[in-house]
């Protein structure tokens, strides 16, 4: 077989999306404004949500929809309960949002987070459960909002890798009270760099605007001084001394609005969005259901009949028993081509940052095991079933030479 590249990601950058850029750049228009609006109308109607705030990152999105949680009585140092195994923005995330993360093994099978150890978790300081559709498939989310509903605590999906996944038939990103998008170049949607939070709740939506702008007064879902050609708010200045709402401070705010370049990457990515989902998931299942063939070395995860996996990636899974480390796989597929990376690593007991948290080695022997046996490589619009085919054939002679 002829040697095959297949890169982790790419991005798709359409004519529409230049436009807009060149009429940006023209206008000098380029901060959060009518192209960020557009990307947000967008963005929710594809989920079916009433809200969506574009953010500068995943990680802001994650923590912007946790901080709304100060908003109702939230304290510094309560606990979100998230699941040990993701990539580390997640637990990065409840940090930067005042919160302490309290972790939670995942299920080997799905990589998401252990339903039936949830509760085991929840304390008097517990505010909210955030599960992440790891590799873009949905955790189990009629058992979480139960959970979640039974304790009074909010659920914020970490839907960064969740992309076009369904669950039951709703998307990801509408299935929780509040949900956090990436829109990195590695994601389906992108905008470059930039992250959306979505939800149903439109006083969430008001607090979030504020949030992302310094915690400012401003309440608009739309802004005319930002989308359109006005200068004059009728609504900023108040009061006898004139005060200015852009200027008055609700709350600890943050600084990351999307800019209007990266929206305008994300307005494009909408128009070819259901062309690209369908050949990555082409790409994903044809690999998904030609793996059994790799038993009793090397795993992956399956698409269920209730569920549509966003095709985020392939994650691949070293077992228990196998003649060969994932040093040896990982040469062996980057030599011959393929990209990968690694499948994260336990937060609390892998990732050095966490340890004043005080978890020990052994608490989470499944995303432990991921953290060293796991790996993932692309599935993007770039390539196609030829190149997934190499792909097997890689994984193959690599199984084979053992
Ligand atoms: C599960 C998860 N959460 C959060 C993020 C953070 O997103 P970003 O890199 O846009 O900050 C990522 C990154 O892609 C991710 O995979």
């Amino acid at each position: 077989m002829l040697k095959r590249t297949i890169p982790f990601g790419t991005i798709t950058i359409t004519d529409t999306a230049k436009r807009l850029i060149a009429e940006a750049l023209e206008s000098k228009r380029i901060s959060c404004g009518k192209l960020v609006r557009e990307f947000e109308d967008r963005f929710a109607a594809l989920l079916g949500v009433k809200e969506a705030i574009a953010v500068s990152s995943g990680t802001d999105a994650d923590i912007l929809a946790l901080a709304v949680l100060h908003d109702f009585g939230a304290k510094r140092g309560d606990e979100i309960i998230v699941p040990a195994l993701s990539f580390v923005a997640t637990g990065n995330a409840v940090l930067h949002a005042g919160f302490t993360p309290v972790f939670v093994d995942i299920e080997r099978e799905t990589l998401n987070i252990d339903p039936a150890q949830i509760e085991a978790a929840i304390t008097p300081k517990t505010r909210a459960i955030m599960p992440v559709h790891l590799m873009g498939k949905p955790s189990e989310m009629d058992t979480i909002n139960a959970i979640a509903k039974k304790n009074g605590l909010l659920v914020v999906e970490d839907a960064a890798e969740a992309h076009g996944a369904l669950y039951k038939g709703k998307p990801a990103g509408s299935l929780g009270d509040l949900a956090a998008f990436s829109t990195y170049v590695a994601h389906i949607i992108t905008t470059g760099e930039g992250g959306v939070i979505t939800t149903n709740n439109e006083q969430y939506g008001e607090i979030l605007r504020s949030l992302r702008s310094h915690g400012r007064n401003c309440t608009c879902k739309r802004c005319i001084m930002n989308t359109d050609e006005v200068t004059y708010c009728a609504k900023r200045f108040r009061g006898e001394g004139g005060e200015d709402i852009r200027f008055t401070f609700d709350r600890i705010g943050y600084s990351c609005k999307m800019n209007e370049l990266e929206a305008a990457i994300g307005i494009g990515a909408m128009e070819v969005y259901h062309e690209i989902l369908k050949k990555r998931h082409d790409n994903l299942i044809h690999v998904l259901e030609r793996f059994d063939r790799f038993a009793p070395y090397l795993s992956t995860i399956k698409e269920e009949s209730h569920e549509r996996i966003g095709p985020h990636a392939i994650p691949i899974i070293i077992n228990e028993g196998a003649p060969f480390t994932r040093a040896e796989l990982t040469r062996h597929m980057e030599q011959n081509g393929i990209e990968t990376r690694t499948l994260f690593a336990s937060m609390p007991t892998q990732c050095p940052g966490f340890a004043y948290l005080g978890y020990k080695l052994g608490q989470f022997p499944n995303a432990e095991y991921m953290g060293g046996h796991g790996i993932h490589i692309g599935v993007h619009q770039d390539v196609g079933v030829e190149d997934m085919e190499y792909a097997l054939e890689m994984l193959r002679q690599f199984v084979e030479s053992k």
